[in-house]
């Protein structure tokens, strides 16, 4: 595991865009693993610029993290939308190339099996990228969720739906599931970046790189995978 400790979010947006457009380069038909939330923003921002100065996403295939349950593609506050807005629509990636699970699928554990299946379809995701919650969650996979879980209808935790409720009009509207890539599905990835910016995150940044790998920690199991760079600001790191 690599940690790479730098100043502040712009730094940490730099390093880590820095590594997906390496990745890009290298194969230009790469499969990206990508988050949403406030962490990756910089990164999005950043790889617009770099799309701007020909670096070409047409054949760049992406799969997202998660989606809430219950947000159709159009609601401002899917995953979906958001991606729509700060990445996809500013690199002209190709839609057909781009996933996210579908919240509103009638059948949704149909729909785990259907994405976990078109990620192997695809080859695998080269690159994964990562956020953390303050509770050191992955993906939407809270504490306890099994290492060898697949993606999965997830029940959110009051933790993270209180995390949530500043991008909802009022807490009543946070939706309280999600379908969520599994531990499993993230291990799967060849090389993983995970990204964390802030002092609340600090504490989860501490136990999931130096305590015990546990399910209580799920962030934990990158300490298992063979290719992780941790890119955290000061604050982040500030308990390492
Ligand atoms: C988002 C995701 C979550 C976030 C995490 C941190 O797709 O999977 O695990 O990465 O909740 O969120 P922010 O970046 O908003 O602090």
């Amino acid at each position: 595991m690599r940690v790479v400790v730098v100043s502040n979010f712009d730094s940490m947006s730099d390093e880590v865009a820095k590594m997906v457009i390496a990745q890009v380069r290298n194969k230009p038909a790469s499969v990206l693993g990508l988050a949403t939330g406030s962490s990756p923003l910089g990164v999005y921002r950043l790889l617009a610029e770099y799309y701007k100065n020909g670096v070409d996403f047409s054949r760049i295939i992406t799969f997202n993290l998660d989606e809430y349950v219950g947000l159709a593609e159009n609601h401002p506050q899917s995953y979906r939308y958001y991606m729509q807005e700060n990445l996809f629509s500013r690199v002209h990636i190709d839609a057909a190339n781009t996933h996210v699970p579908n919240g509103v699928a009638t059948d949704l554990q149909a729909e785990c099996g259907r994405y976990d299946e078109l990620i192997r379809h695809t080859g695998g995701i080269d690159l994964q990228i990562l956020g953390i919650g303050s509770n050191a969650h992955i993906g939407f996979n809270e504490p306890g969720t099994p290492f060898g879980s697949q993606t999965q209808v997830v029940d959110l935790t009051a933790n993270t739906i209180r995390d949530n409720a500043r991008f909802f009009a009022s807490p009543g509207e946070v939706p309280t599931q999600a379908i969520s890539m599994g531990i499993k599905s993230i291990m799967s990835a060849r090389n993983i970046v995970l990204m964390a910016n802030g002092g609340s995150k600090a504490d989860a940044i501490h136990a999931a790189l130096t305590g015990p790998v546990t399910e209580e920690v799920p962030a934990s199991v990158l300490q298992l995978h063979p290719s992780v760079t941790i890119v955290v600001d000061q604050a982040a790191g500030s308990r390492l």
